[in-house]
């Protein structure tokens, strides 16, 4: 498999002066996470707080299906000595990443490249899936994945989007999203007892939360497309580029707010590079 890295130093060596380059999913979803690692809108606190909750006992397993760069296991490992960890995740740059971040933390996790709505290895005392549920069709099918692989008695801690509030039509159209596509956190609840599990804590994305996590991701691909720009890898054009996240449409993005509007905008910001042309 070409990983990103290859494909960009492919491009920087070929004679060929005006490029059109294809960045893969995960090799951008790797860009856009490098300040926040966590691909979810929630706060390291929150993220020890919750891994917290799952006390697995010492010579037991964790799973986490979707693990992306790992977060959530290595805060469970760092917490857990003793405890065997194991990610699994369809990005094999996500993983590598992973990899990365235990090593510098001393931390021995066990990394699998798979899919993980077909993994059926082992039974866990903690099941992790966070903002991977599509994997599985949903809610419903993560809850009965998860089943599958918990022992009895075990605990699991899952990430899933909820409607804060009847979404506008803008939100839904944003989010390509309809009303019926999320629960709202009590249904969400509802449909966890239902399934025979008790809720021991939870937690709601806060706007700061969201915006952390939206500006942090916004930034870091506009800081690696600025830094690129000028190079042979990327040639500034003339065309305006499109925004990927327009300021003023940003919270209808956002499913727990859908229907607010950002106030103002501050922050850090990087002057524009004048579009040269050759
Ligand atoms: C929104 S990210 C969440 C990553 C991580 N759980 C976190 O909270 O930081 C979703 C992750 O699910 C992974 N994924 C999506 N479909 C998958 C599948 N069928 N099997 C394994 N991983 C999958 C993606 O590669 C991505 O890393």
């Amino acid at each position: 498999m070409v990983t990103g890295e290859e494909t960009i130093r492919a491009v920087q060596r070929s004679p060929v002066r005006w490029i059109v380059l294809v960045v893969d999913r995960s090799q951008i979803s790797l860009l856009a996470h490098a300040d926040h690692p966590v691909a979810a809108p929630i706060s390291e606190r929150r993220v020890s707080q919750l891994v917290g909750r799952l006390r697995p006992p010492a010579g037991s397993s964790v799973l986490d299906l979707g693990c992306g760069e790992g977060l959530w296991l290595l805060a469970t490992a760092a917490s857990n000595p003793g405890v065997t960890c194991t990610g699994v995740d369809l990005s094999v740059s996500a993983l590598g990443q992973a990899r990365r971040h235990a090593d510098a933390q001393g931390i021995d996790v066990r990394w699998v490249p798979g899919d993980a709505a077909t993994w059926t290895e082992g039974a866990y005392e903690a099941v992790i899936c966070v903002g991977a549920s599509h994997a599985f069709g949903g809610l419903d099918g993560t809850l009965a994945a998860v089943r599958r692989l918990l022992r009895p008695g075990g605990r699991v801690l899952i990430g899933d989007t909820i409607w804060e509030r009847p979404p506008s039509d803008a939100a839904q159209q944003a989010l390509d999203a309809g009303p019926n596509d999320f629960p709202d956190l009590a249904g969400l609840v509802e449909r966890v007892l239902q399934d025979e599990f008790e809720v021991l804590d939870g937690h709601v994305s806060t706007l700061e939360e969201w915006d952390d996590y939206e500006w942090a991701w916004t930034g870091a691909l506009t800081r690696w497309a600025t830094s690129t720009a000028g190079t042979a890898l990327c040639r500034p054009s003339r065309r305006t580029p499109r925004r990927t996240a327009p300021p003023g449409r940003l919270a209808e993005r956002l499913p727990p707010r859908a229907g607010l509007r950002l106030p103002g905008f501050a922050g850090p910001a990087q002057r524009r590079i004048s579009a040269a042309t050759s």
